[in-house]
């Protein structure tokens, strides 16, 4: 009998876990007894332990029961999730009870399991976790950025050493595949640049200020009442998100791993309408983005930030909650992938993208893809940066500001490129301007010059422009 009850579907026969009939004690790989309600004639089943059933735990757990069938003939053998690890043992589950634990030791420790799927999220007690589990020789599958961006490289040597499978998809751009495509079909390339909108909650953001002229605080309450942002809203707008996924990706197509420190990173909250209209007169959009730059062979420049994009650039079209990598490589060209970043199926999808992963190399007898870097990237600071800026100034409205400050600019060889000025009521007025490339240490030194002006009220706002 198959039931839907709220989010989660799952099978019941007289009360039991639809896979339940699969004999406990087999050894790894090898039910005793053939499972029942398998859609494949085998006695291998693939032994998952699911740490977490939240929004990503859930949705996994209800694509493998609705997509038995064609996920076991493409692992080629029964999958069966024999155990799941919550925090709150009380919450009502809407799946027999027996299936949960509170005790996620237990389950990475479960000599019968072969796999573990990790969508708790942060670094504790994940980060042990995951560990133990490498440690007793299981494969892991993990939709976790923070840990990969921050542990990554560790954890896959640890999985390397045991011929284990570290996979993690998920981590970045929720459904979109970009992990596996940069350390397979793209890996020949030198990859020259990467621009990437990879926060759902924070392009929704900006897309609803953009559409409805609306300020950044209004559109966060909004966002956060229909459920769309988090309660600490932390991780997303001020780009710590961001960062980790920028430093994954980043990781994988150089090779090295991505300091965290090294990434320069700014959030939206500074964004605010008036810098959307402007932009939008300008011709650009702005949007968070996450940027690694290749400045020589072995170095990059990593960095998150609102950024001004023309209109006419595909990521400037990618609204609301989609994501977006678009890169440039030596001999691909341009290339974009956008799709649903986030959201119980999209990131379901890529979990069970790497489960299959899993069970065909178990199937095959070794490994598949461990990830290939190492530690140590070596990075370029953002000062030696070239590039337009834009930026908004609220100024006395008298003779001579507007020439003082050009040449304020000027001595600090920075040359502006276009303008846009609004009287304001009170005898000021409002300057936007578009630099010409600049390297951010010229740009900053003139900017503190032109806010200590004295006709200059304050610096509103300054933004990068990428092309
Ligand atoms: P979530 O909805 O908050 O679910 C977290 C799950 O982990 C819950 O079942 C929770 O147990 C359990 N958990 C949390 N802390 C625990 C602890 N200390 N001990 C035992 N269990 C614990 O999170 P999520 O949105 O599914 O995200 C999971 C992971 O996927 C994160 O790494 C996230 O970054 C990543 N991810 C999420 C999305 C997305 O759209 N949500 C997209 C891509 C990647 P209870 O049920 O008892 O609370
Ligand atoms: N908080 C993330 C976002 C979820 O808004 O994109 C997936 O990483």
């Amino acid at each position: 009998m198959r039931n839907h009850i709220g989010n989660v579907r799952y099978r019941t026969e007289n009360n039991k876990h639809f896979l339940a009939d699969v004999e406990k004690t087999a050894p790894p790989h090898q039910a005793a007894k053939a499972c029942q309600t398998c859609t494949v004639s085998s006695s291998r089943v693939l032994r998952i332990g699911l740490l977490g059933f939240g929004t990503v735990g859930s949705g996994v757990y209800r694509m493998l029961a609705d997509n038995r069938e064609s996920i076991e003939k493409k692992v080629g053998f029964a999958v069966e999730v024999v155990k799941i690890g919550v925090r709150d043992g009380s919450k009502p589950r809407e799946l027999p009870s027996d299936l949960f634990t509170t005790d996620l030791g237990s389950i990475v420790d479960d000599p019968t399991i072969d796999v573990i799927i990790e969508v708790i999220g942060g670094t504790d007690p994940a980060g042990a976790l995951v560990e133990r589990a490498i440690q007793n020789q299981k494969n892991v599958v993990t939709a976790n950025k923070e840990l990969m961006a921050k542990e990554g490289s560790r954890l896959v040597h640890m999985a390397k050493a045991r011929r284990l499978d570290l996979h993690y998809e998920a981590a970045v751009g929720g459904g979109i595949p970009l992990v596996q495509p940069l350390k397979h079909q793209l890996a020949g390339n030198a990859v020259l640049k990467m621009m990437g909108i990879l926060n759902g909650t924070t392009n929704y953001i900006l897309t609803e200020m953009q559409d409805k002229g609306a300020d950044f605080g209004d559109v966060l309450a909004s966002a956060q009442a229909l459920g769309y942002a988090e309660a600490d809203p932390t991780n997303d707008v001020d780009g710590f998100d961001t960062m980790y996924k920028i430093s994954i990706l980043a990781s994988i197509a150089f090779g090295k791993q991505v300091p965290l420190e090294s990434i320069h990173r700014e959030g939206i909250r500074a964004v605010t309408r008036t810098d959307m209209h402007y932009s939008d007169l300008l011709g650009y959009r702005i949007k968070l983005l996450g940027i690694v730059d290749a400045v020589a062979p072995d170095r990059i420049r990593a960095r998150v930030h609102p950024t001004l994009l023309p209109k006419a650039h595909p990521l400037a079209n990618v609204h609301g909650v989609y994501n977006a990598l678009w890169l440039n490589g030596d001999f691909v060209g341009d290339l974009m992938f956008s799709g649903r970043g986030a959201g119980s199926d999209p990131t379901a999808s890529a979990v069970i993208g790497d489960l299959i992963d899993v069970g065909r190399n178990l199937a095959a007898g070794g490994p598949g893809s461990a990830l290939p870097y190492d530690i140590g990237a070596k990075t370029e600071s953002i000062d030696t940066l070239q590039t337009r800026n834009y930026l908004r100034l609220i100024v006395q409205d008298r003779p001579r500001v507007l020439g003082t400050i050009a040449l304020e600019f000027g001595e600090h060889g920075v040359s502006l490129a276009e303008m846009e000025m609004k009287t304001l009521p009170e005898g000021r007025g409002e300057m936007v301007f578009l630099t010409h490339p600049a390297t951010e240490s010229d740009f900053r030194a003139a900017l503190t010059a032109v806010e200590n002006m004295p006709n200059v009220e304050r610096v509103a706002n300054s933004f990068r422009v990428e092309s």
